[in-house]
């Protein structure tokens, strides 16, 4: 194994990446060094960005060649510092293999390119009245081999699952640089389920193949002003047990009204302790008698006043909803956004603990999420120049992790492990589980090349 540096190091990854595609320049390697997670940064050595799975390939076993970590990077969307490199490291980013984009509408599927974006396919499968299901927020800027990485869900995967339950196959390198194909009901079906949610640790994807489902029809809304947000959690759990089965419940509570309110008004109600927006979607006058059905059963739930909603104050919920990421930093500059992910029968104990948590550190949370499938987003907000808030903001971010994990929920729902969270995975899998995805990883990768843990002292 041979170091190389500098210039001699960029040129030999332009030799095969193409020149114009390896970056070294202070500004990209600062933009290249972080994704989307306020808080971490790495210094790479280089940023290459691979056209076709093949220069991926060889960029790897080079990189490998000369024992350099390897950082793989999608849309750079993550939230849990899942794309944050290591120091020193190679990051190879998948957004330039975004060939080809091909929507089968007899397969009811689509195969593309790992860096093709996710809205995207959104745009090319509704050509055919066709959608994909998984919905991440960030999907206008992710691409989909970062959400196949990381197993992202979204706020339909309350009705249709997450990512996994749509991906038929995948391309992918292998560290070694062999270029494998796996397909679901094919030989190598295990790989498919072992590469989505690896985080670029087994392999790097390359393309894949999703499944596609006919665009609903009809889609109804209703909103509940909630008296806090352990009520929401009451209401949606009523509504689950009653048999109800909408395509998205979704919550914010009174800190994300407050930062969307903020950045944009959108007319919501700053002095409710929390909002509750419930999607219907399907045939015919389906959807519209399920939201007279949900709001004679909420009528009965305390602490909740729901009414329908259609027109502008439809959209202008749905829009407050997503807006809710990008408007945190009205409330303070810094956020650590969690995503844990938990029984909903728990979920009003883990939201009331989630606001002593705020209480006693004496920090802003926001509470907001897919909270339909458990998945809450509790986000710590803090001043980054304020060195008694980040530390409280750590702590935040443990005490979370743990309740969820006491709570028999796990440290993620759609985001990933990433950085943010790995420290607690002894704490959320007992040893012998930690053991088992080891010899995967050493299997997979014995130089430990692909996304290289922090603490690696190999090499
Ligand atoms: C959302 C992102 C944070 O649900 O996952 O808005
Ligand atoms: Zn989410």
């Amino acid at each position: 194994m041979r170091q190389a540096s500098g210039g001699d190091l960029e040129s030999r990854f332009a030799e095969i990446v193409g020149p114009g595609r390896v970056r070294s320049d202070p500004s990209s390697l600062a933009a290249y060094g972080i994704d989307a997670t306020v808080g971490y940064r790495g210094h790479p050595a280089l940023a290459v960005f691979p056209a076709t799975a093949a220069a991926a390939a060889s960029a790897l076993t080079l990189a490998g060649s000369l024992g350099l970590a390897v950082t793989a990077r999608g849309g750079g969307t993550s939230l849990a510092a899942g794309a944050t490199p290591l120091d020193g490291s190679v990051v190879i980013c998948t957004e330039l293999i975004d060939e080809p984009l091909q929507v089968d509408p007899e397969a009811l599927s689509v195969r593309c390119g790992a860096g093709v974006k996710t809205a995207q396919i959104d745009e090319a499968a509704a050509e055919f009245g066709l959608f994909l299901a998984p919905d991440p927020g960030a999907r206008a800027i992710s691409v989909i081999g970062g959400n196949v990485a990381t197993n992202a869900g979204g706020a339909l995967g309350l009705a249709y699952g997450v990512i996994r339950n749509h991906v038929l196959g995948l391309e992918y390198v292998t560290v070694g640089g062999e270029i494998r194909q796996a397909r679901r009901g094919g030989p190598d079906e295990g790989m498919v389920d072992l590469l989505i949610g690896s985080e670029g640790t087994l392999g790097l994807i390359t393309a894949v193949e999703l499944a596609l489902l006919p665009a609903p029809p009809r889609r109804r809304s209703l909103a509940a002003r909630c008296a806090d947000a352990a009520a929401a959690a009451r209401a949606t759990i009523a509504l689950l047990e009653r048999g109800f089965s909408p395509a998205r419940i979704e919550f914010m509570d009174d800190v994300a009204v407050r930062a969307v309110q903020a950045a944009r008004d959108r007319g919501l109600d700053l002095a409710v302790g929390a909002y509750l927006l419930i999607e219907f979607v399907g045939l015919g006058s389906r959807p519209q008698r399920q939201v007279e059905a949900a709001l004679d059963a909420l009528q009965g739930t305390g602490g909740v006043e729901a009414e329908q909603v259609s027109g502008p104050r439809e959209r202008a919920y749905w829009e407050a909803r997503h807006a809710i990421t990008s408007s945190l930093a009205r409330v303070r500059p810094g956020k650590i956004g969690e995503d844990i992910c938990l029984p909903r029968t728990r979920l009003p104990d883990a939201v009331e603990r989630i606001k002593q948590i705020a209480a006693e550190l004496d920090l802003p949370i926001a509470l907001f999420g897919h909270i339909g499938d458990g998945t809450l987003h509790p986000n710590v907000l803090y001043d980054p120049l304020d060195q008694g808030q980040r530390d409280r903001a750590g702590r935040a971010l443990g005490l979370i992790a743990e309740t969820s994990i006491e709570l028999g929920g796990v440290l993620s729902g759609e985001h990933g492990l990433g950085r943010v969270k790995r420290d607690h995975l002894a704490a959320a899998f007992d040893a012998d589980t930690l053991a088992v995805f080891q010899r995967l990883r050493d299997a997979a990768d014995p130089e430990a090349v692909l996304n290289r843990p922090l603490q690696w002292a190999g090499g």
